[in-house]
């Protein structure tokens, strides 16, 4: 399976100039020295990585955000696949009545998002967990049975094995309270169709690097969310050929 930095290739990852990495405040004295003798040995740890696409989509999808969850009730959110920490400190610093979980299985994201934690000193925002979604959801960090309000996942689904996208809705199904909401963000084929031929190329790329990836058709994944008790509420069309998939995880009552 591909870690992340097969989607920050080369040309998109530089180090922000957001700062020099502090390792996170309130660790003992001596895991600040593991940090820095890693940082020593591995001058990418720590890093606060930037990919262009996520800096061009956080504000389109924050404001679908926006217009979808309670914006004064405390929730609690988990994000799947994080990246490199960018969205979730954008979403927390506007959505602050949302604990945010990020989440990631590329351990050089996983400090990526550490290092955009400590920059930004959010309370919001959890350390982040190691994730694989292609497992059962019992090994999801301990995140307990409909707990949560919201699960989001950005980009994803396209670039990673069928089993990540089955373990997503599957954890997302138990993992959600009743109306909880699965957000998905990225691009999809409708009805068997891929458009524009920006896509249909994108597609092929894909399936050129891992014929497990490509663009998924939503109503396959709607199918998927309904063996897991969630039903495709929304469709929203987004910036460059994307779209958020809102899945609303059915209630008993
Ligand atoms: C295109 S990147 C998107 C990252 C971020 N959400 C964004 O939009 O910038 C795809 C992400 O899927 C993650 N990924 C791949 N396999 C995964 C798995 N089995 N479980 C969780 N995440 C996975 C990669 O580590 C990578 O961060």
């Amino acid at each position: 399976m591909s870690g992340c930095l097969n989607c920050f290739s080369a040309p998109l990852v530089k180090e922000a100039q957001l700062g020099e990495f502090r390792s996170p405040k309130g660790l003992p004295r001596w895991l600040h020295k593991l940090y820095s003798i890693t940082r020593r040995l591995n001058p990418g740890f720590g890093t606060m990585l930037n990919a262009a696409a996520a800096e061009r989509n956080k504000e389109p999808i924050l404001s679908v955000l926006r217009d979808s969850v309670n914006t004064e009730r405390p929730l609690q959110a988990l994000e799947i696949s994080s990246g490199t920490g960018q969205h979730v400190v954008h979403f927390a610093q506007t959505l602050r009545n949302i604990t945010w979980q990020p989440s990631e299985y590329d351990r050089q994201s996983l400090a990526s998002i550490e290092a955009y934690r400590s920059h930004y000193q959010l309370h919001n925002v959890k350390p982040a967990v190691y994730l694989d979604a292609s497992r059962p959801h019992q090994g999801w960090a301990g995140i307990q049975p409909e707990s949560l309000d919201l699960v989001l996942n950005i980009n994803m689904i396209h670039i990673s094995p069928l089993s990540c996208t089955e373990g997503l809705f599957r954890g997302a199904g138990v993992l959600l309270k009743p109306q909880g909401l699965l957000l998905t963000y990225g691009p999809y084929a409708v009805n068997g169709q891929i458009t524009p031929q920006s896509n249909v190329d994108f597609d092929y790329s894909l399936r050129q690097r891992n014929p497990e990836w490509g663009l998924k058709d939503i109503s396959f994944l709607n199918s998927v969310a309904q063996k897991n008790g969630l039903f495709l509420e929304k469709i929203v069309e987004m910036p460059a050929n994307n779209k958020c998939l809102l899945f609303r995880k059915e209630s008993l009552v």
